[in-house]
C-alpha cells in the first residue's frame, strides 16, 4: 500500500517537487484518498453509533421493537458485508475508483453524524501524505505485518508494531 502511494503519487510526479503536500494538491492524490476510505472501511475505528431511540413501537422485518427502546447499531457489518461488498474483506483501495454504494459509515449516518468528520479525513491526508513526502516506511518484519489490533470499548486501534523511516533523497 505505502509502496503504491509513494511511487505513483511521489513529490516529483504529483507535488512537483514542493516540500510540503498542500490542499492544492489534494486532487491529483486520488490514490491516497481512496486508501484512506478503504482503511476506515476495513479496519473498523469506531465499532458503534451513539444509541438512539425510537418514541413508538416499530416493526424491522420480523422484529417489533418496542417505543423507547435504546437501540445501538453496529457500524461495522455493513461494510464488510458480502451482499453489498464485493470482495468485502479484501483491503483494495482501487474499489473506490468507480462509485460504491451507501454503506459507508466509519462516522455514523444521519443527523448525529460524527462533526469531526471533514477534519479527521483531512487530516489523516496531510499526515499520510506528508509523511510519505519525507520518508520511506518500513516494518520491522515484511512477512509479518502487524495485522493485530487492540480495543478500548468503542474504538479499534493497532496493536503496537515497529517501524523504520528512511529519508527519501529526490
Ligand atoms: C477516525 C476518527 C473518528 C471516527 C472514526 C469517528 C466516528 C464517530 C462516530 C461513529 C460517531 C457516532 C455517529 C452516530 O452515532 O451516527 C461519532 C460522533 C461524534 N464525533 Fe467522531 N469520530 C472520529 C473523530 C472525531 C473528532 C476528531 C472529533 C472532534 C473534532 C469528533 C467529534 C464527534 C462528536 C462531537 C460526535 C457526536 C455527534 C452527535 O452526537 O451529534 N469525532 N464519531
Amino acid at each position: 500500500m505505502i509502496g503504491r502511494i509513494s511511487s505513483t503519487d511521489s513529490r516529483d510526479t504529483v507535488c512537483g517537487g514542493k516540500q510540503t503536500v498542500t490542499i492544492e494538491d489534494r486532487d491529483k492524490l486520488r490514490y491516497v484518498e481512496s486508501t484512506i476510505k478503504e482503511v476506515l472501511r476495513i479496519a473498523k475505528p469506531v465499532v458503534l453509533a451513539i444509541y438512539r431511540t425510537n418514541p413508538r413501537e416499530i416493526k424491522v422485518e420480523k422484529y417489533t421493537i418496542p417505543a423507547e427502546s435504546i437501540i445501538l447499531f453496529d457500524l461495522n457489518d455493513p461494510q464488510i458485508d458480502p451482499k453489498l461488498w464485493d470482495r468485502p474483506n479484501e483491503f483494495d483501495p482501487d474499489r473506490w475508483e468507480t462509485p460504491q454504494k451507501n454503506v459507508y459509515i466509519p462516522f455514523g449516518i444521519g443527523p448525529r453524524r460524527c462533526v469531526g468528520a471533514p477534519t479527521v479525513e483531512l487530516s489523516l491526508f496531510f499526515m499520510i501524505t506528508n509523511i510519505l513526502n519525507k520518508f520511506e516506511l518500513i516494518p520491522e518484519d515484511e512477512r509479518n505485518l502487524p495485522m493485530e489490533r487492540d480495543w478500548t470499548g468503542i474504538s479499534l486501534f493497532p496493536k503496537p508494531f515497529k517501524i523504520f523511516m528512511k529519508t527519501v533523497e529526490y
